[in-house]
């Protein structure tokens, strides 16, 4: 799966893409990561610059709309099959769980970061993104979201995780829209607090039932809007 970022600080990804397991992915050439810097698409060759004033007045700074599709329509021909454009903006839909499944069936994946007050309307009029947000709060651009979106879809593709099942026991996960059980290891027991009985006799239908119970009590108690969503799931 590849992903093209298209951003004014390209340098932001350089710590995240040299994390462990997605450097151990592209090695493996399950993922390839072109970042793109959105400053040497500026029609002005001298001062690189890329945004504008808004029309009609008031605060900030747009991004401009030629750079963009200058930009985008470069990356869309390096490959015969078009990727899917995304753009991380607080407008978006909100990314979950299911979209991040749907996103990792995509073979491209090109992501749009914006920062400022946003881009030309005309961006989104031409390239007709998937507008995406990862929260109800507001961030400074959208490379740390686009982060986000690169993290949680890479572990849905097979062969990323060392544990091929391990993605599919997580919180959110296809099959268990929950949260997740409590989990202990060694010491058996530290500053009185003690691992519980049933996970230490190896009865694996006991632990499996306290497990689910757990999940249950868990998800009922700190996110119950998430059992009203898939109890009839
Ligand atoms: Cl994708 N971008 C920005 N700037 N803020 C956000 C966001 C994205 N998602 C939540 N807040």
């Amino acid at each position: 799966m590849r992903f093209d970022i298209v951003t004014l600080f390209p340098e932001i990804f350089s710590g995240y893409l040299t994390q462990s397991l997605l450097s151990k992915a592209i090695d493996a050439s399950l993922v390839e990561i072109v970042v793109h810097d959105l400053r040497q698409w500026s029609t002005d060759p001298r001062h690189h610059k890329i945004d504008d004033r808004p029309f009609g007045g008031g605060p900030g700074m747009l991004i401009c709309v030629e750079p963009v599709i200058n930009c985008v329509e470069e990356i869309q021909r390096q490959s015969s099959e078009p990727g899917q454009v995304i753009m991380l903006t607080p407008q978006g839909d909100r990314l979950s769980q299911e979209l991040v499944e749907n996103l990792s069936t995509h073979r491209r994946l090109i992501l749009l970061c914006g920062r400022y007050e946003g881009f030309d309307q005309r961006v989104i009029d031409i390239l007709q993104p998937m507008e995406l947000s990862i929260g109800d709060y507001v961030l400074n651009g959208g490379e740390v979201a686009a982060m986000v979106v690169v993290d949680s879809t890479i572990r849905m593709l097979p062969g990323v995780l060392g544990d091929e099942s391990s993605s599919l026991e997580d919180s959110f996960s296809r099959g268990n829209r929950i949260l997740e059980f409590p989990q202990y290891t060694r010491p058996r027991e530290y500053r009185g607090l003690s691992v519980p009985e049933v996970l230490l006799n190896g009865n694996h239908e006991a632990i499996a039932a306290w497990r689910a119970k757990q999940c249950q009590s868990r998800t009922a108690d700190r996110r119950s809007d998430l059992l009203d969503k898939h109890s009839g799931s």
